[in-house]
């Protein structure tokens, strides 16, 4: 989803911090003062959600803004966030970031091409690239090099780490089945297929993936994404989030009540757990801002592992909430309409990566790093958080 860009939408006078703290904000980071934004008054102008971004010091992106002084925690004195690749004609950097330590790389797959991956060039609607990040910490543009991957995996959308390996959860197309596929990080990149079906029956598309940190199942949403943008038959099943455990080929339904259940994330200690719905944006249905753009979140039944106590953690102000990642304190960041939004563990919006963009999802390399994706556009900002310990994630199963 793209939004236009609105220049100014309030006149304040500086990116002020709040009065008791006179304090300049980092590199490349304004304050937001909250109260200054509350009231706009009768002659506006006020914004909806397809038109502009909520930028009230008028600052060119990309860059941080501060709604909380504890985000300057997760930004560190000197943050900085640069473009380090571009292709206007190609939507390289869609979804399904994954950092593999073993190998120090970084994998993402493109956008299907909206409504026409059917008969629309597979060779850019089904790219999964590379990245080195020692040539990100160089600086300057990197090399984007497409990964060679088997045909039985048809338009990636999550991704992450399990065994040292890759897990990748496909939305299929045409016919052809979404998959949860184990992948090799090193070349030939060869693949297993692990599941393609419900009880013979094929998922929707499935959209995004993460291992349980303590179970070490694999969970997964399923999200009717291939047939709103007119690459898949009518959906089967409702928007559901699904536990797979590949050590007995169990495969049942975790949660479901979502119109479009989207990204994914459990704190490390397993517990709770985080969907996004994405219901807002709907494909051929078009934008809808009377539906969820919000991201719930769930206890996570110790036994069973369904999702119970649904409650609302965050509804975003632009565009939808995507992919979803954790920092190693319970931070919690989504891919949204005008950039990267950052919770703390308690839903209060600490700050964002504007980019006056939409990013749909982004991952943590080594401490610091964070790359990312807006679709023809990949950033790398340079913070001081640091992801959640994925990698090591499925290693003992
Ligand atoms: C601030 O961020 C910009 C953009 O990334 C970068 O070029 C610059 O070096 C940063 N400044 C400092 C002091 O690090
Ligand atoms: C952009 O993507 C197109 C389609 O894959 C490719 O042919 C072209 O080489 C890319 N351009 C750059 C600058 O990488
Ligand atoms: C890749 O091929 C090697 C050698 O045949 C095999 O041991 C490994 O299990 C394969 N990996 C995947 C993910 O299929
Ligand atoms: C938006 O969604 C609501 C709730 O499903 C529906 O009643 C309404 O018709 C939709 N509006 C448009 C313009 O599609």
């Amino acid at each position: 989803m793209k939004l236009l860009a609105i220049s100014s939408l309030f006149l304040l006078s500086a990116a002020a911090p709040s009065k008791r703290k006179r304090q300049n904000p980092p590199n490349q980071s304004v304050f937001i003062d909250r109260h200054a934004s509350n009231v706009i008054g009768s002659s506006g102008p006020f914004r909806t959600d397809t038109s502009g971004f909520f930028n009230p010091t008028n600052t060119t992106p990309p860059f941080f803004q501060i709604f909380d002084h504890a985000f300057l925690d997760i930004l560190g004195p000197n943050p900085s966030v640069r473009l380090i690749g571009s292709n206007e004609s190609f939507a390289f950097a869609h979804e399904a970031p994954i950092w593999i330590p073993e190998t120090g790389e970084v994998w993402f797959c493109s956008d299907e091409g909206g409504g026409r991956a059917i008969h629309s060039d597979v060779n850019t609607n089904n790219v999964v690239s590379r990245i080195r990040m020692e040539e990100v910490r160089v600086g300057g543009d990197v090399s984007i090099t497409p990964v060679p991957l088997d045909p039985s995996i048809q338009i990636t959308n999550g991704a992450t780490n399990y065994k040292g390996q890759i897990l990748l959860v496909n939305d299929g197309r045409g016919n052809l089945p979404p998959n949860v596929v184990l992948v090799n990080p090193r070349p030939p990149f060869n693949s297993t297929v692990l599941l393609d079906n419900f009880f013979g029956r094929q998922f929707n598309s499935l959209n995004d993936v993460k291992i349980h940190p303590t179970s070490k199942k694999v969970f997964f949403t399923d999200k009717t994404t291939g047939w709103l943008n007119h690459f898949r038959p009518l959906p089967d099943f409702p928007d559901m989030v699904y536990r797979f455990d590949p050590n007995t080929g169990d495969v049942r339904v975790v949660a479901d009540g979502f119109i479009r259940s989207n990204g994914i994330a459990f704190t490390d200690d397993g517990k709770t757990a985080y969907i996004g719905d994405s219901a807002l944006g709907g494909g051929f249905l078009g934008s809808n801002s009377t539906l969820p753009a919000t991201i719930y979140q769930f206890d996570v039944d110790p036994t069973s592992e369904t999702f119970t106590n649904r409650r609302v953690f965050a509804y975003v102000d632009t565009g939808i909430p995507d992919g979803i990642q954790l920092d190693k304190k319970g931070n919690v960041y989504s891919g949204c309409g005008d950039g990267v939004n950052v919770w703390n563990p308690t839903g209060t919006l600490l700050g964002k990566i504007f980019l006056g963009d939409s990013s749909s999802n982004m991952i943590f390399a080594e401490a610091g790093e964070l790359v990312v994706l807006s679709d023809s556009n990949l950033f790398f900002a340079k913070i001081k958080a640091e992801g959640q310990d994925l990698h090591g994630r499925g290693l003992s199963v």
